[in-house]
């Protein structure tokens, strides 16, 4: 049962360059406007995809995207590479695409931020349009205009700001994602919550898991991307010395180690982000920042869509402490987390002792 869409938002990133958050009711209308748009003008078009996507998604690609040449990669995080990257410059070259044209990157994070390095990179920039098919992707990464790709050295090692012409969210493509994948983009809204919104943490207590037919899915959606939206618009490439863009790393530092020390794919993004946030309260617990009371409120939280608490296997807790070290958002040796002052206001420190950093991580379970 489908509600009243949410209205749209914008964010602002001055000079012209401001863009549209739309909602849409029928991303298959609003695709089918782009595609005649485009053919009447004699613009170019492309789509890029993944499998999953074409199979899931089949009317779309075999109705109204028809007469689009489409790039489809394999799903998942290896097709974040140069080779891929390579591939999609070479079927833009050859279908030649202008700098008239644009490229609409139908997918989760990993699409949006290939084929928006891809839009960044070929002639030195064409247009492209995000079209999130997962609730992280819809939540945050096809906002901000962080693009790029991985390198063995490390992830998003490569890539550029580029923002997207308008970024379209139809939540109706939620239907076909994996639970798993639903409840790992659960963690992102929960961070929003935990990071600029108590009302939203407290909205999220109130009500019964969300699904993606659940009739306030697309207001929660909307209520994550004004707040992701307004950081972005205050700290666009992520200067700020304090807070800014680097509060949506809220339990990623801790996240992005365990994901390293246990082994790429051994937890799904948004698990290891879920562990972390746990971290990161415990952490601004022990602080003395946090109550105790509320670490017992994020663990129930994220536990209703079986998200881990902690770790499922430990890991050794000076090897995770060398990989936070190691973390690319590390500034001139220090490391610097994100944390709670209470739910709902957090920022960044580097205060943060190491016993109480690795009684932190014993409490998620390292050893
Ligand atoms: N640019 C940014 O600001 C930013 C922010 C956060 C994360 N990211 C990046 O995002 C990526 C993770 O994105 P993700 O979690 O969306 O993963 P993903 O793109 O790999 O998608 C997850 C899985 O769901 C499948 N899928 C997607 N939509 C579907 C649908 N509607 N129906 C059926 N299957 C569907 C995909 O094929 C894939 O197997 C990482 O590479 C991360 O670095 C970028």
């Amino acid at each position: 049962m489908s509600e009243e869409q949410p209205e749209d938002l914008v964010v602002e990133i001055g000079e012209g360059r401001s863009y549209p958050i739309r909602f849409v009711e029928s991303i298959a209308d609003k695709l089918s406007r782009l595609v005649v748009q485009y053919m009447d003008e004699q613009k170019g078009l492309v789509v890029v995809t993944d499998m999953n996507l074409a199979v899931a998604q089949a009317l779309l690609f075999d109705d109204i995207l028809k007469e689009v040449p489409t790039f489809t990669v394999s799903p998942g995080e290896s097709s974040k590479n140069l080779l891929r990257l390579g591939e999609i410059w070479d079927f833009l070259a050859n279908i030649r695409l202008d700098r008239k044209g644009a490229v609409i990157a139908i997918g989760g994070g990993v699409i949006g931020d290939l084929a928006g390095f891809a839009s960044a990179s070929f002639l030195r920039g064409t247009s492209y349009f995000q079209v999130p098919t997962t609730l992280l992707a819809m939540v945050d990464s096809s906002i901000g205009g962080k693009t790029g790709i991985n390198l063995e050295a490390g992830k998003n090692l490569v890539g550029a700001f580029f923002h997207p012409e308008e970024v379209l969210i139809d939540t109706t493509l939620l239907k076909t994602l994996p639970d798993a994948e639903f409840s790992a983009g659960m963690a992102e809204v929960i961070k929003y919550g935990l990071l600029g919104d108590a009302e939203l943490f407290s909205r999220l207590e109130d009500l019964d898991r969300l699904h993606p037919e659940h009739p306030e899915l697309a207001s929660i959606i909307r209520r994550c991307c004004s707040i992701k939206a307004a950081v972005v618009s205050e700290d666009e490439q992520e200067t700020a010395t304090a807070g800014g863009r680097a509060l949506l790393n809220l339990g990623h530092t801790f996240g992005h180690a365990i994901e390293n020390v246990s082994g790429y794919g051994i937890y799904l993004h948004g698990e290891a982000v879920s562990i972390g946030m746990v971290a990161a309260a415990r952490m601004s617990c022990l602080k003395g920042w946090i109550p105790e009371v509320d670490v017992g409120r994020i663990v129930r939280l994220l536990k209703r869509y079986d998200l881990p608490v902690c770790l499922r296997q430990p890991l050794d807790r000076m090897e995770l402490l060398e990989a936070m070290r190691q973390d690319k958002k590390v500034r001139r040796g220090v490391v610097h987390f994100v944390a709670m002052r209470q739910l709902g206001d957090s920022f960044t420190t580097s205060e943060v002792e190491e016993h109480v950093l690795l009684e932190s991580l014993e409490i998620i379970g390292a050893e």
